[in-house]
């Protein structure tokens, strides 16, 4: 049965996506189908296909009463939007269907596990609590129904002193016995974040199994949308700190995002962090969750924004929100790495490349040009008793507009600067990054979408991600080097359709 809050939503959603041609849209990265998209939800290979959920609210391009979005993909990069999944029509839910994830059930059905919120009592100012509970929905990858048990974690599944009010973003995945673990967001009575880990025989019926992880207001506040998995024989939790300080120049103010590397203590059923570092040294990521492929590979998608961002919205905005290009993670010498998934190489076309280019001032090339390009940038200093001072690649350049990615060599500082990219609005524009101190050596791959630019340092040592508000007509890309510069270049145009023609033989 679909609700009618569920079927509202759904012949918006239908009838509004006619008015966004896809030209005003992300080329590759997914966006709402219509109006507002954060996190990505239940990331999953079901049925032979790619599922990603989204928090959605249709209606408009600002956050509201979340329901889930709902795509599918072959390659996660052509995605194919399929009717809204859930929406916030059940006590339990009313006030938003919160993130979560989706795990495939013996009987073949899909389980979506999400945090449902529900209001809670007005205070005489005006406010109120809004409760969160863990909730299931089961389906058949295209219409789901709520389980009547829901919710189906409650309070009394809490440890002692955690928040009712701070409690979202189960994130679950299946054991090799055949049984259901998943990560839970929390709040403990010291104000900070802790994960909670529950255990369950057939995703419905939950116990609490142990406290995972714990904060101790050491990294943030509250720890939203966690995951946790195993990769190249390590454990990594993945979490999203709420209201950071900054440190040094790992972690900056408001929103972050931490991978932590360590083990499990499988007695304890506890992380034991050996390794922390921040995902993403940008402006714009957040919620990130991952799913394993079918050939193995474990492959993370963030939220391409940043709450204290929002108002970078373009005034004519008729959809909010996309998603990162989807990343392979690895873990070399300790530290996270990612990559753009290898299929993006069927979308390359239009191959450009040089070598040994001097740069010294400003430099144009002939062929380097676009907004959807996959560039790729190898540079060293001219002359290594006198190392260059500062190298730049503006993009989305013209006489007005540019976006900076620059590079101090002496201070090892990698920037991305987006003051002139069209903004109109007080907000941070500008993030830096620290790197590993080569000499004036550094390598970046920059992927360009029409709204936005991710940049993986060093072969995905880390990454710079930020959205780009610049109408995409304006195109230009220009080296601008303060010393002597020598500099390799690989420039691919990427496009959907070239996709398309490849898989089509
Ligand atoms: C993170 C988050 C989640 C929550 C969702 C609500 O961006 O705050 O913790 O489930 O967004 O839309």
């Amino acid at each position: 049965m679909t609700s009618n809050t569920l079927f509202e939503a759904r012949r918006h959603e239908e009838i509004l996506e006619q008015t966004i041609p896809a030209s005003t849209r992300p080329a590759f990265h997914l966006s709402p189908r219509t109006g507002w998209m954060n996190d990505p939800n239940g990331f999953s290979y079901y049925k032979g296909q790619y599922h990603l959920f989204y928090q959605y609210y249709p209606y408009s391009c600002k956050w509201g009463p979340m329901h889930w979005g709902h795509a599918v993909s072959d390659d996660l990069l052509h995605w194919q939007y399929l009717p809204a999944a859930l929406a916030p029509d059940t006590p339990i839910d009313g006030a938003g269907c919160f993130s979560g994830s989706a795990v495939e059930l013996d009987d073949g059905r899909q389980l979506l596990l999400y945090t449902g919120v529900s209001s809670g009592a007005l205070h005489p100012d005006g406010t109120h609590q809004d409760f969160q509970n863990q909730c299931v929905a089961v389906g058949d990858g295209r219409d789901y129904q709520k389980y009547p048990g829901n919710p189906v974690i409650r309070p009394d599944n809490l440890p002692n002193g955690g928040s009712i009010y701070d409690f979202r973003d189960p994130k679950a995945w299946k054991e090799p016995d055949g049984s259901y673990r998943c990560v839970v967001g929390n709040r403990p009575a010291d104000g900070s974040g802790q994960i909670l880990l529950y255990a369950s025989p057939d995703g419905f019926h939950w116990q609490l199994e142990s406290v995972l992880a714990e904060n101790k207001n050491r990294i943030g506040l509250m720890w939203e949308c966690p995951d946790f998995f195993e990769l190249d024989g390590k454990h990594v939790l993945l979490v999203s700190p709420q209201d950071m300080e900054p440190a040094g120049f790992e972690y900056h103010n408001g929103n972050g995002t931490v991978g932590f590397i360590g083990t499990l203590d499988r007695e304890q059923m506890r992380f034991v962090e050996e390794h922390n570092q921040a995902l993403d040294y940008g402006i714009d990521f957040y919620a990130p969750q991952t799913v394993l492929t079918p050939d193995g590979r474990r492959v993370m998608i963030g939220w391409m924004q940043n709450w204290d961002t929002l108002a970078i919205a373009s005034l004519k905005a008729t959809w909010f929100g996309q998603m990162t290009i989807p990343r392979e993670l690895s873990i070399r010498n300790g530290r996270l790495y990612q990559w753009p998934i290898r299929e993006l190489d069927a979308l390359r076309s239009g191959y450009v490349h040089y070598e040994n280019v001097r740069v010294s001032g400003e430099k144009v090339l002939e062929g380097i040009r676009g907004r959807q390009v996959d560039l790729t940038v190898r540079l060293r200093p001219g002359d290594k008793d006198n190392i260059y001072k500062k190298f730049a690649v503006w993009f989305g350049q013209n006489e007005k507009y540019h976006t900076g990615i620059s590079f101090r060599p002496y201070e090892s500082i990698l920037k991305i600067d987006r003051k002139f990219s069209g903004s109109r609005r007080a907000i941070i524009h500008q993030r830096r990054c620290l790197v590993p101190k080569t000499g004036g050596v550094l390598s970046f791959r920059m992927i360009l979408d029409r709204f936005s630019a991710e940049i993986f340092i060093n072969d995905g040592e880390q990454t710079v991600t930020a959205t780009v508000p610049t109408d995409p007509s304006v195109d230009g890309i220009k080296f601008i080097s303060d010393g002597d510069v020598l500099m390799d270049i690989e420039k691919y145009d990427l496009d959907l359709d070239r996709g398309e023609e490849a898989a089509n033989g």
